[in-house]
């Protein structure tokens, strides 16, 4: 897919496709000008499209080099954000699937939005939108997506052009976390998933190393090797490090993500419908680290950072770890495992502990780690936790404002002491459960136990895998979490923001 930006007259643009998103307020007016150029039938639309919100309208031009127009509402100019223009470009997406578009352009909406921003909503929502998983089909499919997308700006032209390209870079990085996600699981064991990960560090520039089994036994990764015993393929763990000459950070910011290739539960077997039927998708925290990775690489974000990402399937093998294991962890700690569907949280505790030793600034874990996460937000906003060491609500307001940006939202638990209570063992440090009540938080208060510095958990359960489409999210892995961290560390990379 090739973007470009263009300040060519509205006439002269040679596409099989122009989107105008249009503003409530200003629908009448924008349309009124375009009739001079491109014939009167825009002004007849004035009467059938008023701008609201979601609505299209397609017209075709008396006099235009392109053969159609699509009139995208954004409802009222003032309400407009990055978030409208992905879904007005979803709605687009849509529309140019329904006419095997292969050249499409977008006009660029004057309103309150710079046009880096409005760029990058646009040509992101566009291609996310336009996303199909084909790995496994044998016909390919008759219409492979728009070639071309091309941005119509009067002016503003090389700003356009910067936000197009990250808006193309961030949408091709979600894409690689959905392709991993969708993935079949017997596709996608550890060691394949170790593979995967190395290739995508040398197309596009950061280190990968991938230990096997022995290293991880020389680690003592406690919690990594029971999850894994009842498996009959090896568990890997992989690191992962982009180090840029002109990172503005000494300490690196570290970033862990949950590898269950798949999820059966182990022992404490899942039922199978609504349950254990998607748990492919259980590997979703790690593919958001790698298309996080694969996108600061690509966006050169001065910024230190490395990566873990603990990988095994969870299942009930004739050597499987059963409850009331007493198991010791690469921190030393003793745990009980009470439920072996509660594995997540014994692999990440594992990277956690081994993130210590990088000694990082910050370390952001995402994992598909709670159904109750899912029954507490739903399936379009993941829940946040962090510990109380330096600016932990200073940390939640930037998460959450990465979230409410990038369109990938995230809302804060609290972590009170009392939670951790909870995980009492009568025979061990912890336990790995805490019962019904609270189960997101206390899982997160389980991983606190592993981490000596600051640390944001992002329990993904919910929004990480759909079942009902959303405008630019179809069905399947949705590669939630990568536009979160990029946008989070690119902020974060801010040098007026760090002390
Ligand atoms: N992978 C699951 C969590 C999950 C549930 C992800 C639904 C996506 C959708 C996790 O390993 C798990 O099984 N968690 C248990 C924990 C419980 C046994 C304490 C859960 O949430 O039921
Ligand atoms: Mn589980
Ligand atoms: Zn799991």
């Amino acid at each position: 897919m090739k973007v470009s930006v263009t300040s060519l007259d509205l006439h002269d643009l040679d596409v099989d496709l122009v989107i105008v998103p249009l503003a409530k307020d200003t629908a009448s007016d924008a349309l009124g000008a375009m009739a001079g150029a491109l014939g009167d039938t825009f002004r007849k639309a004035v009467d059938d499209f008023d701008g609201a919100e979601d609505k299209t309208l397609l017209v075709y031009p008396d006099k235009a080099r392109a053969r159609r127009f699509l009139l995208v509402g954004l409802g009222e100019a003032g309400k407009v954000e990055s978030e409208t223009l992905r879904c007005a470009a979803a709605h687009a997406a849509k529309s140019a699937r329904q006419f095997k578009a292969e050249t499409v352009a977008f006009t660029l909406p004057d309103l309150g939005l710079e046009a880096d921003a409005s760029g990058q909503a646009l040509v992101e929502g566009f291609l996310m939108a336009s996303y199909r998983f084909m790995r496994y089909k044998s016909e390919p499919d008759d219409y492979k997506g728009a070639e071309r997308l091309v941005l119509h700006s009067d002016s503003q032209d090389r700003v356009g052009r910067r936000g197009a390209e990250r808006g193309r870079i961030l949408a091709e990085a979600v894409a690689t976390a959905r392709d991993l996600v969708n993935r079949s699981p017997n596709d996608k064991t550890a060691t394949i998933l170790g593979k995967e990960i190395e290739k995508i560090g040398k197309k596009y520039g950061f280190e990968v190393a991938v230990w096997d089994k022995s290293v991880i036994e020389e680690e003592k990764m406690g919690g990594l090797l029971a999850v894994n015993m009842g498996s009959k393929e090896p568990p890997t763990f992989t690191v992962l490090e982009y180090r840029p000459d002109n990172a503005v950070n000494d300490r690196p910011v570290a970033l862990v993500g949950k590898g269950v290739t798949f999820d059966t539960g182990g022992l404490s077997l899942k039922p199978t419908t609504d349950s254990m039927d998607h748990m492919k998708a259980d590997m979703a925290g790690a593919a958001a680290v790698i298309g996080t990775f694969e996108a600061l690489a690509r966006l050169e974000v001065p910024l230190h950072v490395v990566g873990f990402i603990p990988a095994t399937d969870n299942r009930p093998g004739e050597n499987a770890y059963v409850p009331g294991d007493v198991i010791k962890m690469h921190s030393g700690k003793t745990v009980e495992v009470l439920n072996t569907d509660a594995e997540g949280r014994l692999l990440l505790a594992d990277a956690l502990s081994y993130a210590k030793t990088y000694n990082p600034e910050l370390t952001i874990d995402l994992a598909t780690l709670t159904g109750a996460q899912v029954i507490a937000l739903g399936s379009e906003v993941a829940a946040v936790m962090t510990n109380d060491m330096e600016g932990g609500e200073e940390r939640l307001d930037a998460i959450e404002r990465a979230g409410r940006r990038s369109g990938d939202l995230v809302h804060r638990l609290p972590m009170y002491p009392h939670y951790a209570k909870q995980l009492e063992s009568e025979v061990a440090d912890i336990k790995n459960i805490g019962g019904r009540e609270g189960g997101t938080i206390t899982a997160g208060k389980f991983l606190e136990h592993f981490v000596s510095y600051p640390w944001i958990h992002v329990d993904i359960a919910g929004p990480a895998f759909i079942h009902k489409a959303k405008p630019y999210r179809p069905v399947g892995g949705t590669g939630f979490g990568v536009r979160l961290l990029v946008e989070f560390l690119r902020d974060y990379a801010q040098p007026k923001k760090r002390k």
